[in-house]
Parts: C-alpha cells; sequence; structure tokens
C-alpha cells in the first residue's frame, strides 16, 4: 500500500514538474504557430513529415528527445536567420516553445 502512494506522489509530482518546465503559454503559442510558422511546417498535433518547404513537422520536433526548451530557443532563429518575419519577441519565443513541446 506504501508503495502505491509513493508510486502516486511520484507521478503527481513529475506531472507538476513537466508542466513547470514549459517556460510560455501553451495557447498562445499555438495561435503564433498558425500564423507563423503553418506555411512551411506542420503545426498540428500528430503531423509527421517535411513540407515541401524541406521544414520538419513540429510533432517530428516534439519527438525528438534531444530537443528541450534550450535547445530550440539556439535552434529557432538558426534556419530562419534570413527571414525577417520570424524575429520573436522574447515571451512569444517561449509561447511556440511551449506549444512544440507540450505535443509530446
Ligand atoms: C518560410 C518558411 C518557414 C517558416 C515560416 C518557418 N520555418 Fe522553421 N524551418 C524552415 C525550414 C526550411 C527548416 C529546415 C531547415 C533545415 O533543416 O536546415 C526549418 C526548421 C525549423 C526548426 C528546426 C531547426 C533544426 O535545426 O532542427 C525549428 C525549431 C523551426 N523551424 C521552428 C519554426 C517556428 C517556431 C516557426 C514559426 C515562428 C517557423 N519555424 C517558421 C522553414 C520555415
Amino acid at each position: 500500500m506504501r508503495i502505491l502512494t509513493f508510486a502516486i506522489l511520484l507521478v503527481c509530482a513529475s506531472g507538476v514538474a513537466r508542466a513547470q518546465q514549459l517556460p510560455g503559454d501553451v495557447v498562445r503559442g499555438e495561435v503564433l504557430a498558425d500564423r507563423l510558422c503553418a506555411q512551411c511546417h506542420d503545426v498540428e498535433a500528430g503531423g509527421t513529415g517535411r513540407s515541401a518547404k524541406g521544414a520538419p513537422a513540429f510533432q517530428t520536433l516534439a519527438d525528438s528527445r534531444v530537443l528541450n526548451t534550450l535547445s530550440l530557443r539556439v535552434l529557432l532563429p538558426t534556419p530562419h536567420r534570413d527571414m525577417p518575419d520570424i524575429i520573436l519577441e522574447d515571451a512569444q519565443t517561449d509561447d511556440v516553445i511551449s506549444y512544440i513541446l507540450d505535443l509530446r
């Protein structure tokens, strides 16, 4: 019985930890992704594969174990350097990152 209680506590604790790891707002991130990223990326949950423009689906990014908040922050500007439309404010970056990671 004690083990069960412990297991439940552990699950709850990891749930809280996971929620806190997301730096921004998932819903705002989804709106931003639809508006700014969907022309090149498949931004829908469950979508996979590269688009015609060679951009990886957000689900694929989410499924990649290597990606986390930090690596996304670093990666996000890299392929988009020449696209003035995709300069996001820090808070927007956090929101989009939260949306991507929440697809997990
Ligand atoms: C004009 C097209 C276009 C738009 C708009 C666009 N992307 Fe991309 N993105 C690409 C392409 C093409 C790649 C793949 C580059 C490569 O693999 O070298 C990419 C790659 C990425 C990567 C992966 C980087 C890596 O090295 O794995 C991330 C993360 C990303 N985009 C996020 C976003 C986000 C977030 C938005 C919206 C704010 C966005 N992109 C909007 C074209 C676009």
